[in-house]
């Protein structure tokens, strides 16, 4: 509870409103006026000169008033759209305009006939509204306002709010300068610039504090909110060139984003993470032990991409720092790749073109061969192979797979439970099995020796699984006719020279690690991992975690959820819910789920309750992080 009785003035265009009003009216009045998009733009132009003070707000007024030749009739269309255009985060905290409505102003320089209609649906009366008002001729057409209102001057804020002679503390929130210059005059105690819709520079620069939505301001004065914490204040940490997209979908969402461009060492990750509550990294960012200590307020690790070697993700589980990747996104990327490989393998496309660029016309028809009618042995009916296989299918290729777990058979594939049987079968046999450390040499001499004379290979997997010298063998000496490699048992870290033993092989089609690599997948990529990192901020779900339990939570409505992260040892759960019951709370949902180190437990609960619960529940032993979510 405050003991300092305040009064909050708000600003309405650009601040209790996404938009500028009087902007909005030009788009209304001049709709079929061929000079339509000059003279709106003549109004904004003179909007932001008195916005930031370059001319005098009276001058400002009249110009626009005079360009826009509106009506009464008009001003109800306006009030309509605004009705639509009032800022997110005032929309979503309409209880604060509730409890608080003693306490709140609208000081406007706009117009008390479109303000007051939508203000008093935040329980502001118009009594509580202090704005210009226009003067209309007979047929309503609004020809001027009304002169004698200290609003329609320059500096009336600061007049008006002198005359108002309010007691207590007078915090101003607004996005423009004339907001600002309350402060300045000594009227106001604190300004906030207001950026939810716009951030001007003239006023950010003077604020006491920048406010990018209501959420902060509420958060800064402790007043009643709708959301838990601004998610303004939530960092998120890019490296690595992520797709822009990536940035924008979380910005969009209201956290504060860094992007960097490279990867960071070690040390100068340590250095950076102290305050990031996300990260985001690509393949080269190792996140290690180290750096996982340093980090204090680390929620989350987004992989924007699909391994996650790179990170220590048992020491991230320890802390309960919940990793995603995203596995799918390139799932395409590599089918493609490989439907286009096994085409001209068969049809020793690289030879041909190998042979052209050296001066030689050498147009055969031996060796080329359709892959309509042939048989692709697919091994690992994984989400590459599966997809593989419909798209092989497309083509009119009959489609045998093998796989160690129990694969449902897509469209007319046909599953072979014996390795040898598939590759004795298949004209193309191609591999995308996964990166376990048991497949190490899978296909080897012996696999090589029973595949068909003069088939194809394509390795699209991972290097470690083919006995490059083996392949190497098998191609030089005819028994197979062609291999498609894009992994290989050692890859340089970054770009350079490398070399293979696979090098000048006849009809051999080398890739350096490109099977997912295109730029949907990427974009993919900025999409998947976003959403899975706001759906663990923003709810608290973990589906698809690569280290964590998974839980998929229900929507969470009017209630407020705890988010208990603790250590899976005996007795914790019990404690969690002693403390629980100790406090008499009304729990309308329980949702646990361990594994062998950590327990995850999210309850929901009724609104009321006695705080004094949250720290009983952060002392529960063993616990690891918790938070409250609503
Ligand atoms: P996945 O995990 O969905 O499928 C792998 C499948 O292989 C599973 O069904 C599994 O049961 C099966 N499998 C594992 N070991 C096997 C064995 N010894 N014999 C038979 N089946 C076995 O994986 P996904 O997403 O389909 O990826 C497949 C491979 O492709 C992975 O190795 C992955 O690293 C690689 N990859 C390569 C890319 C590139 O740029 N070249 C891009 C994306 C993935």
């Amino acid at each position: 509870m405050n003991l300092v009785k305040r009064n909050y003035i708000f600003d309405f265009d650009s601040t209790l409103t996404r938009v500028e009003a009087l902007d909005i009216l030009a788009e209304i009045t001049l709709v079929n006026n061929p000079k339509k998009d000059i003279i709106i733009q003549q109004i904004i132009d003179i909007t932001n000169l008195g916005i930031d003070g370059e001319i005098s707000f009276t001058e400002s007024l009249e110009r626009r008033i005079k360009l826009l030749k509106a009506n009464k009739v008009d001003l109800l269309v306006l009030i309509e759209l605004l009705k639509k255009q009032v800022s997110k985060s005032i929309e979503s905290n309409k209880s604060f305009f509730n409890e608080y409505a003693n306490d709140i102003y609208v000081i406007s320089c706009g117009f008390k006939e479109f303000i007051d209609p939508i203000v008093k649906e935040y329980n502001i009366p118009s009594e509580r509204v202090y704005a210009n008002t226009f003067e209309f001729a007979k047929d309503g057409e609004i020809i001027g306002f009304d002169d004698l209102n200290v609003l329609s001057k320059h500096n009336g804020k600061i007049q008006c709010l002198r005359d108002l002679n309010l007691q207590g503390e007078i915090q101003v929130i607004g996005d423009g300068y004339s907001d600002y210059v309350t402060k300045k005059a000594g009227v106001a105690d604190k300004f906030f610039a207001y950026t939810e819709n716009i951030s001007r520079e003239k006023t950010t620069e003077n604020a006491d504090y920048i406010a990018p939505n209501l959420d902060e301001f509420l958060y800064v004065n402790k007043l009643p909110r709708n959301i838990s914490y601004p998610k303004n204040r939530i960092k998120i940490l890019l490296l690595e060139n992520v797709h822009i997209d990536a940035f924008e979908k979380l910005s969009k969402d209201g956290f504060t984003v860094e992007v960097v461009s490279k990867s960071l060492s070690e040390e100068e990750l340590i250095k950076k993470i102290k305050d990031v509550h996300v990260l985001g990294i690509r393949s080269k960012t190792k996140v290690t032990k180290k750096v996982i200590a340093a980090a204090e307020k680390l929620m989350t690790v987004g992989a924007f991409c699909i391994g996650t070697k790179q990170i220590d993700l048992e020491s991230c589980k320890e802390n309960g720092i919940v990793v995603f990747n995203a596995p799918y996104s390139n799932t395409r990327s590599v089918v493609e790749l490989a439907i286009g490989e096994i085409i001209m393998l068969l049809r020793s496309v690289f030879q041909r073109s190998t042979e052209l660029h050296n001066g030689q016309w050498n147009k055969t028809a031996q060796g080329s061969r359709e892959v309509r009618g042939k048989k692709i042995g697919i091994i690992g009916y994984g989400n590459i192979g599966k997809q593989l296989s419909i798209l092989a299918e497309a083509l009119g290729m009959s489609v045998f797979y093998y796989d160690i777990e129990d694969k449902l058979a897509l469209g007319n594939a046909t599953k072979v439970n014996d390795l040898s049987e598939l590759l004795s079968i298949s004209d193309v046999v191609t591999l995308h099995i996964d990166d376990n450390a048991s497949n190490k040499n899978f296909f080897g001499e012996k696999e090589i020796s029973q595949m068909k004379e003069g088939s194809v290979l394509v390795n699209l997997s991972r290097g470690f699984v083919v006995d490059i010298l083996a392949l190497k063998r098998a191609l030089e000496s005819g028994k197979i006719s062609g291999a498609a490699v894009d992994v290989y048992p050692e890859e340089p870290a970054k770009n350079g020279e490398f070399i293979t033993e696979l090098k000048g092989l006849k009809n051999v089609i080398l890739t350096p690690h490109v099977g997912g690599s295109t730029e949907e997948a990427q974009k993919d990529i900025a999409d998947f991992v976003p959403n899975k990192m706001m759906a663990y901020i923003n709810s608290g779900n973990t589906v698809d975690a690569v280290n964590f339990p998974n839980i998929r939570l229900p929507r969470q409505t009017k209630a407020h959820r705890f988010l208990h992260i603790h250590q899976n040892m005996p007795g914790v759960m019990a404690q969690i819910n002693i403390v629980l019951a100790k406090f008499d709370m009304n729990i309308t949902g329980q949702y646990l789920s361990t594994d062998d180190k950590v327990g995850y437990v999210i309850t929901d609960l009724d609104k009321g309750y006695n705080q004094n619960v949250l720290d009983e529940l952060r002392k529960v032993v063993g616990t690891i992080k918790f938070r409250v979510l609503y």
